[in-house]
């Protein structure tokens, strides 16, 4: 789950210098991947991109690569950066490309793919009929004398590139404000949607007083302003008292916050961002915020959305179903996912934790790390697996840390990890975006890609070898195990804890009744993430448990819901 959303930052950014500045929590070591698996895929999606533009439009690839550049917009200097990178990369693209070439011999070609010495050949599309070596030898006189080869050659680092280097100095100091984590001690809360703003968290509304923020306990019942930010104060003038005071005293207010991962954060690519037959101006609009959010989507999140659902769906997040039992918790949720997050690395991520054990509300948190433990790229996945023995101790550390950090009362769900084996079977006989128009790359053929680049999410579950696949299942059910037991048996001073499957199955009985299929579960371009649908049903499942199993984690339904919508109507909105 770490590896692929830095790929595919790459690939519809025409080898953006992202990866660089998101580097996710875990990283691989440099050492052991030999040759850059990500500036493979990138160059290999983009150049199908370009192909199947080419195609769709009955175009020259001069007229292809320049209306992708078109559709893009100009913010992060998206637009700007295509032209540079057609200009210096076109004219090879273009001779390859109208020589009959794939997208895979002109990646090889321009060394954004390189075959290490001992390894397979990687290859996304099937193989030429020639032999490879002839195919590739054609295709190496054609662009012999190019000078632009000492740049794809230089790999991983494509701030490197003379005539990237300016681009990439101005996009990094954009950023730099961005640091996904804010400091410990730093405001946490902001007033901007992305780069960890009110996508992931509730909206700061007063910026100017860092003692106002949602989640806390209201300050002299917010006769004055409103400290908690949930759009409740003053004083109601027939009676004089507080409406904060009036409506939420003794309602039990508490908020929602996620520890998780990729799959938490809601990491998701449009399909129209590598689909040629779908692309338009409007394709890219959502680009430059989705890459300030990490291509992650929250704010349409099974555990903290509050936007309405793209899909139709009229199922609610926690977030909004815990809003809508009481509206004093209005903007109280924070999701602290990641995308590569694990048990092994939730430290550093954990900080980022707004409670304040004495002055805020009790919160729900829930534990959510579902893949990284057994999830890698590597060739043999197996070894690099979070151990039993691992995972106890890391969950048990995060434990102490919640306790310590969360005000009394607060309860932690813990998630298990799903079974993926799910996706293969769903998938692997799909054609992927990428091979819908000419029919030939099936999920199949992208998981072997991405397993051969070892740039997979997970190549455990997104593999042909159906013993490994059995593998990781059961390294998955050991891990959850443990959560089960944890939950049974530990017991914490000022939380207590649940535990509940990851139930893949449930949720797609729910949507197979609907008239749904299995694979319209996951998200198409990474054929790993559960999609914004499959996430939606599973929070309504928890939901429905809590309610049925465990009312006391939701609190009690506030009878002046009605009244505070009367006197404050969307409480200052999201
Ligand atoms: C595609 O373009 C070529 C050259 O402009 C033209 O000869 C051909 O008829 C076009 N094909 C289609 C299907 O429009
Ligand atoms: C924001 O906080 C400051 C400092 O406490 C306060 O003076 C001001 O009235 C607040 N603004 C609003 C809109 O509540
Ligand atoms: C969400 O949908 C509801 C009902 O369909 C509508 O009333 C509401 O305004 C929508 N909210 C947003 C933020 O679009
Ligand atoms: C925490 O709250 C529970 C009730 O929810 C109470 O029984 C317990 O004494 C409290 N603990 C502390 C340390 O305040
Ligand atoms: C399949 O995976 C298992 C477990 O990692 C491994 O032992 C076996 O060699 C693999 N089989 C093939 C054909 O690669």
């Amino acid at each position: 789950m770490q590896a692929l959303w830095k790929v595919l930052l790459v690939a519809p950014l025409l080898l953006l210098p992202f990866p660089t500045v998101a580097s996710p929590a875990r990283d691989d070591q440099p050492s052991t991947r030999p040759s850059n698996g990500h500036a493979c895929v990138g160059c290999v999606v983009v150049v199908s991109v370009i192909e199947q533009l080419a195609q769709v439009h009955n175009s020259t690839v001069r007229a292809s690569m320049e209306r992708l550049c078109s559709y893009l917009p100009e913010k992060l200097f998206l637009k700007s950066t295509c032209y540079s990178v057609v200009r210096v990369f076109g004219p090879d693209i273009i001779k390859l490309l109208s020589a009959d070439m794939n997208a895979d011999v002109v990646c090889h070609t321009l060394q954004f793919c390189q075959q290490d010495p001992g390894q397979a050949f990687c290859h996304l599309y099937p193989l030429p009929k020639e032999t490879w070596k002839s195919t590739l030898e054609k295709a190496r006189q054609i662009v012999k004398k190019s000078p632009t080869l000492k740049y794809s050659r230089s790999g991983s680092d494509i701030c490197s590139l003379p005539f990237l280097a300016k681009i990439c100095e101005k996009i990094k100091s954009t950023l730099k404000n961005s640091v996904p984590f804010r400091d410990v001690d730093s405001d946490k809360y902001s007033v901007s949607p992305t780069l960890r703003g009110y996508h992931w968290r509730g909206r700061d509304c007063n910026d100017s007083n860092k003692m106002a923020y949602p989640g806390r306990r209201p300050d002299n019942w917010d006769v004055h302003q409103d400290s908690n930010c949930n759009g409740i104060w003053g004083v109601d003038p027939k009676d004089g008292i507080p409406y904060e005071k009036k409506f939420c005293e003794g309602s039990e207010p508490r908020g929602i916050i996620l520890l998780g991962d990729s799959a938490g954060a809601h990491f998701h690519i449009p399909p129209e961002w590598i689909t040629a037959s779908q692309m338009s101006l409007k394709s890219f609009i959502d680009l430059p915020s989705a890459l300030t959010d990490e291509l992650n989507w929250p704010q349409l999140s099974g555990a903290t959305g509050f936007l309405n659902s793209t899909s139709g769906l009229k199922e609610n997040s926690i977030y909004l179903h815990l809003r809508n039992r009481n509206r004093c918790n209005h903007r109280d949720y924070q999701n602290l996912a990641k995308n590569g997050a694990s048990s092994q690395n939730l430290e550093r991520i954990i900080e980022s934790l707004s409670r304040n054990p004495r002055s805020d509300h009790p919160a729900i948190v829930i534990y959510a790390m579902i893949g990284n433990d057994v999830c890698n790229g590597k060739i043999d996945p197996v070894p690099k697996m979070t151990t039993p023995e691992q995972f106890y101790s890391k969950v048990m550390e995060t434990l102490k840390y919640l306790n310590s950090h969360l005000p009394n009362g607060s309860h932690v769900i813990l998630y298990g990890l799903p079974d993926g084996t799910f996706l293969w079977d769903h998938l692997h006989n799909r054609y992927h975006p990428l091979g819908q128009l000419n029919e030939d790359v099936t999920y199949e053929r992208f998981y072997t890609f991405l397993g051969c680049l070892q740039v997979s999410s997970c190549h455990g579950w997104m593999s042909s070898n159906k013993t490994l696949r059995a593998l990781t299942s059961e390294r998955a059910e050991q891990l959850s195990n443990i959560l089960k037991k944890i939950a049974i048996s530990k017991k914490f001073t000022n939380l207590d804890l649940l535990y509940v499957d990851f139930d893949l199955q449930a949720v797609m009985k729910k949507w197979q009744k609907r008239g749904g299929q299995p694979w319209q579960l996951i998200e198409p371009v990474d054929g790993f993430h559960p999609n914004e649908v499959a996430l939606l049903l599973m929070a309504d499942g928890l939901w429905d448990k809590m309610q049925l199993q465990w009312p006391q984690v939701l609190g009690k339904e506030n009878p002046f819901n009605p009244q505070i919508e009367q006197v404050f109507g969307d409480q200052g909105g999201h």
